[in-house]
C-alpha cells in the first residue's frame, strides 16, 4: 500500500513530532474537554432530562462549539510555529524519527487520531447544525438578550405562541439567512456596548412584505364573513358593575363568486397610503384603486389638496394586524379581562378603580412592582375595608398576583416600554386604529369620503348593557 506508506512517511510522522508542542496539546485538550462536555449534553437530552435554560444553550449551543473549533484550530498552528522554530535552529530531521507499525502503542495511537479525526468532523457537523437551529429558536431570540424580553412576554400569550420569531422576521433561504445574521451581529454590539434603542422601534422596517409572511399560513382567500364579539367591562364604582357590549364585525373575504367584501376583501392590495410619522398613525392621504384601474385618491383636510412627503405604502395585513405576534394591551382592556375570566374576582369591592390605580402607578422595575402592588392593595383594604381581609383573604391575594402579572407582560421600565408604547391599530377604541382613515375627514375629489359608518364594519348589537338580552336570545349567557 504505496499510499498508505506515503502518508505515514509525509503526514502524520511529521504532524506527531510537531505536534508535541505547547499550542498544540492545549488546542487537543480543549477541543477534547468540549466536544466530550457536548456529547454528554446531547446524551442527557437524548434522555429527555435537558434544562430549557436560554443561557445553557448559549453555552452549549455556541461557546462550547466555538471553543471546540478553536481547539481544532490551535493545533495546526501550533505545528506551524514549531515547524518555523525549529526550521530556524536548524534541527529539521533529515528523516522523521519512526514510527514502526509493529510497535502495538504506535498502531493504537494512528487508530486513536484516526477515530478522533472521524468524531470531531461529526462533533463539527452536529454543533453546527445545532448552533445554527438553535438561534432560529424563539428561546435565543427571546429570551437570551433583556432588549427582547417585552415582545418576548407578549408572544407567548399570543395565538402564535408556538410559531417561530424567525418565521415572521427572517425569510427562509440563505440570502435572508445571511441578511439576518449580519443585522444580528450588528445588534450584539449595540446590546454589549448599550447603545441599542429603548424601546425597540416599530414599525420594522425591514420586515418581509406580510403577503409573504403572512400568506404562508392564512389564506386571505379564505371566507371569514361575520365575526362575533363579546367585550365586558366593570365600572370605578363599589359593586364593579359589569356591562356588555356585542358586535358582529363584517370580517368578510373572498366570498363563492371570488367577490371582495367585508374588511378583509375591500382593503388588501389595492389601497396605498402615505403616513407622516414614522409609527405610521398620521396618515393624511389615501388611495384607492378600482378593478378596472381607475384611481381615486382620498385627502384630509389638513392638506389643502397638496401631497404630502412620506413612505407610500401598499396596505397589507400588517396595516391592521401590527401586533400579531405581540399585543400590548391597555390597563382598561387588560384588568376587564381579568375581571371576566374570573382571576381578578368582582365580588372584591372597589378593586376596578383600586386596581386599575395600582396597574397606572409608576414603578422603577418590574420587581418594583411586584413588592409594592400587593402590599398596597393590602394596605388599602385595611384601612378602607378590613373585613375583606378577613373575609375575602384568598381572593385579594389572587387579584394582587393578578394585577402584578398584568402588569409584567405589558410594562418594562428598563426598555421604556409602557402603557400605550406599542399601539394596535385593530379597531378605534384606544387607539386611532381604523380612524387613521376612517375619520369622515378624508375626502376625494368627487365629494365621497372614506366611510365613518358604524355599520359599514360592524352591526352594534349592545353598547355597554348590564346582561344584553341578545346574549341570552343567543343562548351565550342566562
Ligand atoms: C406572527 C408573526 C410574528 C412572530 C411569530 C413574531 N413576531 Fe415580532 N413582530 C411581528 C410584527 C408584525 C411586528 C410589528 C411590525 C410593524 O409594526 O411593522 C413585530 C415587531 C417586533 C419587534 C419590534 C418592536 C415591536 O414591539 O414592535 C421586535 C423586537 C420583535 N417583533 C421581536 C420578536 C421576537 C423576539 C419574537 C419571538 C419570541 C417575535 N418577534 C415573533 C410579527 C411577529
Ligand atoms: C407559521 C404560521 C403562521 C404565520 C407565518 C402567521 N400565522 Fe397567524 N396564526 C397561526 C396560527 C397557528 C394561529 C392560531 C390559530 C388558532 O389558535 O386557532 C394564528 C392566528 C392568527 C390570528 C387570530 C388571532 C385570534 O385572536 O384568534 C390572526 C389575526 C393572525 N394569526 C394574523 C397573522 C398575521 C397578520 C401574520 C403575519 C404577520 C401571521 N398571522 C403569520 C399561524 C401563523
Ligand atoms: C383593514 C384591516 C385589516 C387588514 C388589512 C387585514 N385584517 Fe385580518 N382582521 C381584521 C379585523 C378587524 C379582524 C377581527 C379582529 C378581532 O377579532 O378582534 C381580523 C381578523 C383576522 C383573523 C382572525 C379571523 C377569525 O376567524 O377570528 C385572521 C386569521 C386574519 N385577520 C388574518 C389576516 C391576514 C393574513 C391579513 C393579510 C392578508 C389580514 N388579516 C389583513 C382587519 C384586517
Ligand atoms: C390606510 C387607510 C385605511 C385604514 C387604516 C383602514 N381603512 Fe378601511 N377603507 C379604506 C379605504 C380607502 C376604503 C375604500 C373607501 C370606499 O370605497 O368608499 C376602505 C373601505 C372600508 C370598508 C368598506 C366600506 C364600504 O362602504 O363598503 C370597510 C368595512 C372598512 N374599510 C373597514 C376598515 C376597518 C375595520 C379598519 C381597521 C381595522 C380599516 N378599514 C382601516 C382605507 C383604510
Ligand atoms: C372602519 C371600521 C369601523 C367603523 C367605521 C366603526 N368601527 Fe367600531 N369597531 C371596529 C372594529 C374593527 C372593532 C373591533 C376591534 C377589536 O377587535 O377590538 C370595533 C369595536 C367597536 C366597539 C367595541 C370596542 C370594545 O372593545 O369594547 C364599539 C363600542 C364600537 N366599535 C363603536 C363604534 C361606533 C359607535 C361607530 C360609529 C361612530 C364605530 N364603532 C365605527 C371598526 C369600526
Amino acid at each position: 500500500m504505496p499510499f498508505l506508506l506515503r502518508f505515514r512517511e509525509h503526514w502524520v510522522r511529521p504532524a506527531l513530532f510537531f505536534g508535541n508542542n505547547p499550542i498544540s496539546l492545549a488546542g487537543g485538550a480543549i477541543t477534547t474537554a468540549s466536544g466530550a462536555t457536548m456529547i454528554a449534553y446531547w446524551v442527557t437530552e437524548l434522555l429527555g432530562r435537558s434544562e430549557s435554560n436560554p443561557y445553557l444553550g448559549i453555552i452549549f449551543n455556541l461557546i462550547l462549539p466555538g471553543l471546540f473549533i478553536l481547539g481544532l484550530i490551535l493545533i495546526p498552528i501550533g505545528i506551524y510555529f514549531r515547524h518555523k522554530a525549529l526550521q530556524r535552529a536548524g534541527h529539521i530531521p533529515a528523516v522523521y524519527p519512526k514510527v514502526d507499525l509493529n510497535d502495538r502503542i504506535f498502531r493504537h495511537g494512528l487508530d486513536i487520531v484516526l477515530v478522533a479525526t472521524i468524531v470531531n468532523l461529526l462533533v463539527v457537523s452536529v454543533a453546527s447544525y445545532r448552533g445554527a437551529s438553535y438561534m432560529d429558536s424563539p428561546q435565543f431570540c427571546g429570551q437570551s438578550c433583556h432588549v427582547m424580553h417585552p415582545e418576548y412576554a407578549a408572544y407567548q400569550i399570543s395565538p402564535h405562541s408556538h410559531v417561530d420569531c424567525v418565521a415572521c422576521h427572517i425569510g427562509s433561504g440563505a440570502q435572508s439567512y445571511f441578511e439576518a445574521k449580519v443585522d444580528g451581529t450588528k445588534q450584539l454590539f449595540e446590546v454589549a456596548f448599550q447603545r441599542y434603542p429603548t424601546p425597540v422601534p416599530s414599525p420594522v422596517r425591514n420586515l418581509r412584505p406580510a403577503r409573504i409572511i403572512c400568506e404562508g399560513c392564512h389564506t386571505p382567500a379564505k371566507f371569514v364573513g361575520e365575526k362575533l364579539l363579546v367585550r365586558s367591562s366593570f365600572a370605578d364604582d363599589e359593586q364593579n358593575s359589569e356591562t356588555q357590549t356585542v358586535l358582529v364585525l363584517h370580517l368578510g373575504g373572498l366570498d363563492g363568486l371570488s367577490h371582495l367584501t367585508g374588511i378583509h376583501g375591500v382593503h388588501l392590495g389595492h389601497i396605498e397610503y402615505i403616513a407622516t410619522d414614522p409609527s405610521r398613525t398620521t396618515i393624511p392621504w389615501v388611495q384607492r384603486r378600482s378593478s378596472d384601474g381607475s384611481a381615486t385618491a382620498y385627502a384630509a383636510s389638513s392638506l389643502n389638496g397638496a401631497t404630502p412627503q412620506g413612505e407610500r405604502r401598499l396596505m397589507d395585513c400588517i396595516d391592521c394586524h401590527n401586533r400579531a405576534a405581540h399585543t400590548f394591551q391597555t390597563a382598561e382592556e387588560a384588568l376587564n379581562q381579568a375581571m371576566q375570566a374570573g382571576a381578578i374576582s368582582p365580588a372584591l369591592p372597589w378593586i376596578h378603580k383600586e386596581g386599575l390605580a395600582l396597574l397606572k402607578a409608576d414603578y422603577t422595575s418590574q420587581q418594583d412592582a411586584a413588592t409594592k402592588i400587593p402590599a398596597a392593595l393590602q394596605a388599602y383594604y385595611r384601612t378602607a375595608n378590613p373585613t375583606v381581609l378577613a373575609a375575602q383573604a384568598t381572593q385579594e391575594q389572587a387579584a394582587a398576583r393578578e394585577l402584578v402579572k398584568i402588569y409584567s407582560e405589558n410594562v418594562f421600565p428598563d426598555m421604556k416600554v409602557t402603557w400605550g408604547t406599542h399601539p394596535n391599530h385593530i379597531g378605534h377604541q384606544s387607539y386611532p386604529g381604523c380612524f387613521r382613515c376612517h375619520d369622515g375627514d378624508h375626502t376625494a375629489k368627487d365629494g365621497s369620503s372614506i366611510t365613518q359608518d358604524c355599520a359599514a364594519c360592524h352591526n352594534l348589537l349592545s353598547v355597554d348593557e348590564a346582561k344584553p338580552k341578545v346574549l341570552s336570545d343567543l343562548g351565550i349567557q342566562q
